[in-house]
């Protein structure tokens, strides 16, 4: 028997079938709720049950701790609900349009640009293009049931080819397949666009980006889709990146970020090593990137931040830039970079 789930406040009302998790439901029927890794990592799903019961599933600590539970919360693309449901989240207008397909496409170019990345350019069939907000991500379709996921890199605008980084790392199946096996022309499928890490374009505020490793790519998109808009429309809101790898040869980017600093006066890029090298010769921002940003700002009570990459940076920015710097929790946007439960996001 499908149960009721009615949103609060908007008081929006939809059914889930048997077995089906909140977001599923909400997302077939129409109401984007705010995701991303969808398989309980990340955290970003994470709302209130204020009426009914619900399975909570399975799901990493670090993204819903027993204090949270206890006070109500759950992680709605891991909760089934067991009773008709009134939930509190916010929801999204800006997807609710945009349609999920599942494409084929084919491997235009390959581009090794570090050790570790590769750049992947996809083609898609004649006639077919992708309608997606920059910083949104697909799903890779593989052979064996599997799904990988992949921001988009390319700016909406600029979408003759789906643009992605990938970073080959120990275990992980497709990324391994990329650096060994995978040639120009090979035939892929993929699910999108998905997620809900995209610019919130009815803000003025100035923005932080910041990036570990190729969680470079989706900021890649915002930025190239706001320069575009700002050159048709005299957009000026205040940006600065802070591109966090280990060593030099990991900024694989950092010409291209250069140059967008050159072009435009409203933009700053600070790229931040690790573990730089002495080879490297670096006289520029060295630790955590996170850290960078925690040393530079004193208040971010009036910015927006958009976090992408690795789970522990993003939970780390979270919890200090709220808690020590007067972020407001709903001005900080994210994507983790998760690997959980047989799947994982890049
Ligand atoms: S924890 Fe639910 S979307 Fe990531």
């Amino acid at each position: 028997m499908p149960y009721q789930i009615t949103i609060q406040p908007s008081g929006h009302v939809f059914f889930a079938e048997a077995d089906e998790t909140i977001l599923q439901a909400a997302l077939r029927e129409g109401f984007p709720l705010p995701y991303g890794c969808r398989n309980g990592a990340c955290g970003t799903c994470k709302g209130k049950i204020i009426q009914g019961t619900v399975d909570f599933g399975s799901y990493n600590e670090s993204a819903l701790s027993e204090v949270e539970k206890k006070a109500g919360m759950a992680l709605f693309c891991r909760a089934v609900p067991l009773t008709d449901l009134v939930i509190e989240c916010r929801e999204i207008g800006a997807i609710k349009d945009i349609k999920v397909k599942t494409l084929p496409c084919r491997i235009q170019k390959l581009e090794r640009v570090a050790p570790d990345v590769m750049i992947i350019s996809l083609k898609l069939p004649p006639n077919e293009r992708l309608q997606f907000l920059a910083g949104q991500y697909i799903d890779i379709l593989m052979k064996n049931g599997k799904r990988r996921s992949f921001s988009l890199a390319n700016a909406p605008h600029d979408d003759e080819l789906l643009q992605l980084h990938v970073r080959n790392y120990r275990g992980g199946t497709f990324a391994e397949h990329v650096f060994t096996q995978m040639k120009e022309r090979d035939i892929l499928r993929f699910e999108g666009p998905l997620g809900t890490f995209f610019l919130r374009e009815d803000s003025d505020k100035p923005i932080i980006f910041v990036a570990s490793g190729t969680g470079f790519a989706p900021v890649k998109s915002i930025l190239e889709h706001v320069f575009h808009v700002r050159n048709s429309s005299g957009n000026e809101r205040q940006m600065v990146l802070y591109w966090g790898n280990r060593t030099k040869a990991d900024l694989y980017l950092a010409n291209l970020a250069g140059n967008w600093q050159q072009a435009h006066d409203n933009f700053t890029f600070i790229p931040v090593l690790s573990e730089a090298l002495p080879s490297d010769n670096w006289s520029g921002r060295t630790g955590l990137v996170h850290e960078a940003v925690m040393q530079d700002f004193d208040d971010l009570a009036g910015y927006q931040i958009y976090a992408c990459g690795a789970p522990g940076m993003v939970e780390a920015a979270h919890r200090d830039f709220t808690q020590l710097r007067r972020l407001p929790e709903e001005e900080f946007f994210s994507d983790a970079f998760t690997v959980s439960s047989g799947e994982s996001k890049s």
